[in-house]
C-alpha cells in the first residue's frame, strides 16, 4: 500500500515528556565534565582506561599495567567444564576481534589465560566468580561452570583494542555474583514466530549480559508453535493465522496468504540445548485456560463455546477458553508430559492469565463440572485445574509457575507467581510464602516503546525509558524481611503483536534489557544510573561488534519547537532521551565533537534546518537527524506531533498499516478506545480549511469487558464524517467533512474540512472520525492548515 513513513520528512515531538527529559539532560552536563570511573573504586594514574562493565560487578579493584593478548596466548584449563568455557571464550573473542587463541596445555599462569573450576570457590555462591589480571598473566575461577562462564563474559567486556590494533585487558581484580538467581527475558514466538536461528542469536545476547532464564511463550490466541506428537492439528490447523486486512491477502492471487510457523520437538531440544551450552534455562509456557484461541481451532472439543473458532488475526483478550472436562485437563497434561523430557529446567510456566469467563458463565455444563468438583466461582474452578497441573507437575519433578491472575483463587503452596499487573501480586504472593518473578508491565514490558521518536516501531505506550527499566526494583520496599527471599528475580517480557520483524524486537529489546541485566546482577547500592549511562556507548560497541541490533533511537536527538507564524519564528528544544551531550550545526553539515553544544532552546528563523546528533567521549552515538522549520511545517502536523484527546483514555498505541504484505508500512499512534487527536494552540489565523491525511487500518482488536468502553461517535451520512472542534472536543465544532467509503488505492485519503467561519488567535482544535466502520478504523496521519 504505502510507504510513506519512510518518506515522511523530520518531525516534531510532542513537548512535555522532552522538557522533562531536557531538564535531565541539563543536570548531566553539569557532571559530564569529569566523568566518574565506571564502578565505584579508584583507578590509579596509570591504569588502563575505566572499565565499562555491563552489568557492574560486584567488587572490581584495579591493578597496574595491562595484560597484553594475541593469538599466541595460551588458554590453559583443566576438566572439560573448564575448556568447554575456554573455547566459548576464543570463539566469542574472535567474533570481536581479529584474535583467537588456542587452548594450550601446562598450568604454569604466566603469560596465559588460566579458566579453573575450583571446589574452594563454591562458598561464594552458585553463578560467582573470581577474575585477577596482571601483566603477568590472567585467572578466571569459579566454583561451578556457570560462574566460570559469567567470569569469561565479563574478561570478554574487559577486553579492548588499543590504538594499534593489539588487544588487552586492564589489571584489575573483580569478584562477583549475583544479586538474584532468576534473570530472565521472555520471547512471544506466538503473535510473531522467531526461527531457531534468531532464537539463538536472543540466547547468545542474553549470555552476554549474564541473564540465565528464557520464557518461552509457545502458545496463545493466534498461534500454537510447538510440535505435540500425540496432537497434530495444534501445528497443522493451530500454527497459522491469516493475518487482518490486506496483509492477510496473497498480492498475485487475491487468495488467503496464511502466517505460519512452529518448532518441531528436534528444534525444541536443539534450542534448549543450545541455551544450557550458555547456562540459560528455558521456561516453556502452554497458556491455558484462557489465550487458547489456537487450541481449541485445531480440537474444537476443548473449547467452551459452539462457534467455529480459528487462530485468530487480532490482538487483545478473547473469551475463548479451555473447558473444564477431566478429557481437557488430560489433554493439557499429555501436552505437559510430551514436552516435560525436552525441557530439563525446574518449572514450567501454565499461563493463567487474562482468562475472561464468559464462556464458562455461559455453559450449563462448566456450571455443572463446578458443581462437581466443588468450585463456587468460576476462579475456583480455574484454580482446581491449576491445582491439577501443579500435581501433575510435582509427580514429574517440576514446579509450576503462572501469571499473577493465579493468585485469585485458592493456590497450591508450591505454585510459582509472575507478578505482570505491577508488583502488588508479587508482594501480596511472597507475604503468602509463594515464590515470586517479578516482571510488571509498568517497568519491564520491553514491546512498550522507549523514546517518543517518530523512528520508534510499532508497539505499546505508555513509554518505558531506559531510566525507568533501570530503577524498577524487584523487592517491594513494603515487604517483610524474612519474605523477602520469595523474590527470586524479575522478567523482562517482549510480546510481538505489535512487532513483525526481528529488527523490531533487537530494537525493542537492546539496550533496555542491559538494564534489566544490570538489576539482575548488580548488588542495589551499587546500582547507579548515572555510571550506567556512561557505561553504555561501550556496550554499544559491543553490541555491533557482536551483531546484536539496538534501538538508536535513545542515542539520536528529538526536537520541539514553538512556532511563531507571524513573525517567521521558532524556538527550538532539543534533547537527547538518556541525556547525552546534543550538538548542532544549522549551516546543513553533520554535527561533529566541536559543533555547537547545545545548552539551551534556538531562536531560528524561518527557513531553517537544524542537524543535531548526541555525543560521547567524542563520538557521535547515532546519525544525526535534520529538523526542518518553514512556512509549511508550520502549518501541519503529523499524528506523532498532536497530543490525545484527554479523554481518549487508554490503550494509546502505534500501530502499523496492513500492506504491503511485505516491506515497509506508515505506522500510526492512536488511541484505539476513541481514536481522537488535538492539536492544542493551533494559531487559525488566516485559516480557511483543514487538510488531514487519514489513512485506514484493521480494526483488529477483542477488548472482553472493556469493549462497551470503545466509543463511536454516531455517523451522520453514509461513511461518516471527520469533525474538528475548537476548544477541545466538548468545544463547538468548527468543521465537518464526509468521508468516503474506502481510501485510494496508496491506502491513504486526503480530506479537506472548511471552517464555517473564520477564527482568530489559538485555539485546542479536536479532530476525529464518527461511525463504526469495523472492520477498519480511520487513522490520522497528517493535519494541515489551508490558508485563505
Ligand atoms: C500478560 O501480559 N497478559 C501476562
Amino acid at each position: 500500500m504505502n510507504r510513506s513513513s519512510l518518506s515522511r520528512p523530520a518531525r516534531l515531538l510532542c513537548a512535555a515528556g522532552i522538557a522533562v527529559v531536557l531538564a535531565a539532560c541539563q543536570g548531566r552536563h553539569d557532571t559530564a565534565a569529569a566523568p566518574q570511573q565506571a564502578d565505584a573504586s579508584p583507578a590509579p594514574a596509570s591504569a588502563a582506561p575505566p572499565v565499562s562493565l555491563i552489568p557492574l560487578p560486584a567488587s572490581v579493584e584495579h591493578g597496574e599495567g595491562r595484560f597484553d593478548l594475541t593469538a599466541a596466548t595460551p588458554l590453559l584449563a583443566e576438566g572439560e567444564g573448564a575448556r568447554t568455557v575456554a573455547t566459548q571464550f576464543a570463539t566469542l573473542l574472535a567474533k570481536g576481534f581479529a584474535v583467537e587463541p588456542a587452548l594450550a596445555d601446562g598450568t604454569g599462569v604466566a603469560g596465559a589465560i588460566r579458566f579453573a573450576i575450583d571446589p574452594a570457590r563454591a562458598g561464594a555462591g552458585a553463578e560467582s566468580y573470581l577474575l585477577e589480571v596482571a601483566p603477568e598473566g590472567v585467572t578466571v575461577s569459579a566454583g561451578d561452570a556457570a560462574g566460570l562462564f559469567y567470569g569469561a563474559m565479563t574478561l570478554l567486556q574487559l577486553a579492548a583494542a588499543d590504538d594499534a590494533g593489539a588487544v588487552t585487558l586492564p589489571a584489575v581484580r573483580i569478584e562477583d555474583a549475583p544479586r538474584f538467581g532468576w534473570r530472565g527475558f521472555m520471547m512471544d514466538p506466538s503473535r510473531h514466530f522467531w526461527s531457531v536461528d534468531q532464537v539463538k542469536q536472543v540466547i547468545d545476547a542474553m549470555a552476554l549480559h549474564k541473564l540465565n532464564t528464557l520464557h518461552w511463550h509457545l502458545t496463545d490466541d493466534q498461534g500454537w508453535r510447538v510440535e505435540i506428537k500425540r496432537y497434530p492439528k495444534l501445528t497443522e490447523v493451530g500454527g497459522c493465522r491469516v493475518p487482518a486486512g490486506d496483509g492477510g491477502i496473497e498480492p498475485s492471487t487475491g487468495e488467503p496468504r496464511q502466517y505460519c510457523g512452529f518448532y518441531t520437538q528436534d528444534q525444541v531440544r536443539e534450542i534448549v540445548a543450545y541455551a544450557a551450552a550458555r547456562h540459560i534455562t528455558v521456561v516453556p509456557e502452554i497458556n491455558q485456560p484462557g489465550h487458547a484461541t489456537a487450541a481449541i481451532a485445531a480440537y474444537p472439543e476443548l473449547g467452551s463455546t459452539d462457534r467455529k473458532l480459528v487462530p485468530s488475526s487480532e490482538w487483545g483478550v478473547f473469551p475463548n477458553l479451555f473447558n473444564t472436562e477431566e478429557s481437557t485437563i488430560a489433554f493439557l497434561e499429555d501436552v505437559i508430559g510430551e514436552l516435560i523430557p525436552l525441557f530439563p529446567g525446574t518449572y514450567f510456566h501454565v499461563g493463567g492469565d487474562e482468562a475472561v469467563k464468559d464462556q464458562w458463565e455461559a455453559s450449563p455444563r462448566v456450571q455443572e463440572r463446578m458443581r462437581e468438583v466443588g468450585a463456587k466461582t468460576e476462579m475456583e474452578m480455574q484454580s482446581h485445574i491449576v491445582a491439577r497441573l501443579e500435581k501433575f507437575l510435582a509427580a514429574h519433578g517440576k514446579r509450576l509457575v503462572g501469571w499473577d491472575e493465579i493468585l485469585e483463587g485458592p493456590m497450591p503452596p508450591e505454585a510459582t507467581v509472575m507478578s505482570w499487573r505491577g508488583i502488588e501480586g508479587g508482594l501480596k504472593a511472597a507475604r503468602e510464602g509463594h515464590d515470586v518473578v517479578m516482571s510488571p508491565s509498568s517497568d519491564l514490558y520491553l514491546d512498550y516503546l522507549q523514546t517518543s521518536s517518530p523512528d520508534e516501531p510499532p508497539g505499546r505506550p505508555a513509554t518505558i525509558p531506559m531510566k525507568q527499566v533501570y530503577d524498577f526494583e524487584p523487592v517491594p520496599a513494603a515487604l517483610e524481611e524474612g519474605q523477602r527471599h520469595h523474590i527470586l528475580g524479575l522478567q523482562a517480557n517482549m510480546w510481538t503483536e505489535h512487532t513483525r520483524t526481528f529488527e523490531r524486537l533487537q530494537h525493542n529489546v537492546f539496550p533496555r534489557l542491559a538494564a534489566v541485566a544490570e538489576t539482575g546482577w548488580t548488588p542495589q547500592a551499587r546500582k547507579d544510573y548515572a555510571g550506567f549511562v556512561q557505561r553504555l556507548p561501550a556496550q554499544l560497541e559491543r553490541y555491533r561488534r557482536w551483531g546484536i541490533g539496538y534501538a538508536q533511537t535513545p542515542f539520536q536527538v528529538d526536537a520541539t519547537a514553538e512556532d511563531d507564524r507571524k513573525a517567521g519564528t521558532a524556538i527550538v528544544t532539543l534533547a537527547n532521551p538518556l541525556g547525552y551531550e546534543v550538538r548542532y550545526t544549522n549551516d546543513g553539515s553533520e554535527p561533529t565533537a566541536t559543533s555547537a553544544l547545545y545548552a539551551a532552546p534556538v531562536p531560528v528563523t524561518l527557513p531553517a534546518a537544524l542537524r543535531a546528533a548526541a555525543f560521547a567521549d567524542g563520538k557521535a552515538l547515532a546519525a544525526p537527524r535534520t529538523f526542518v522549520y518553514d512556512a509549511a511545517s508550520m502549518l501541519s502536523r503529523t499524528d506523532e506531533q498532536l497530543a490525545t484527546c484527554p479523554d481518549a483514555g487508554r490503550l494509546l498505541l502505534r500501530l502499523e498499516d496492513d500492506g504491503p504484505a511485505d516491506g515497509e508500512r506508515a505506522i500510526f499512534n492512536t488511541t484505539i478506545f476513541y481514536p481522537c487527536w488535538q492539536w492544542n494552540g493551533a494559531d487559525l489565523e488566516g485559516v480557511a480549511s483543514v487538510k488531514v491525511r487519514a489513512g485506514r487500518i484493521p480494526y483488529y482488536f477483542q477488548l472482553a469487558h472493556d469493549e462497551p468502553a470503545r466509543r463511536f461517535e454516531p455517523a451522520r451520512s453514509a461513511h461518516g464524517e471527520l469533525d474538528i472542534h475548537a476548544g477541545g472536543c466538548g468545544g463547538e465544532r468548527i468543521a465537518s467533512v464526509p468521508l468516503p467509503a474506502a481510501p485510494g488505492a496508496d491506502g491513504f485519503v486526503d480530506v479537506v474540512a472548511p471552517l464555517a467561519e473564520e477564527l482568530a488567535g489559538r485555539h485546542d482544535l479536536c479532530l476525529r472520525f464518527t461511525g463504526d466502520t469495523r472492520p477498519a478504523m480511520w487513522v490520522l496521519d497528517r493535519a494541515t492548515l489551508q490558508l485563505r
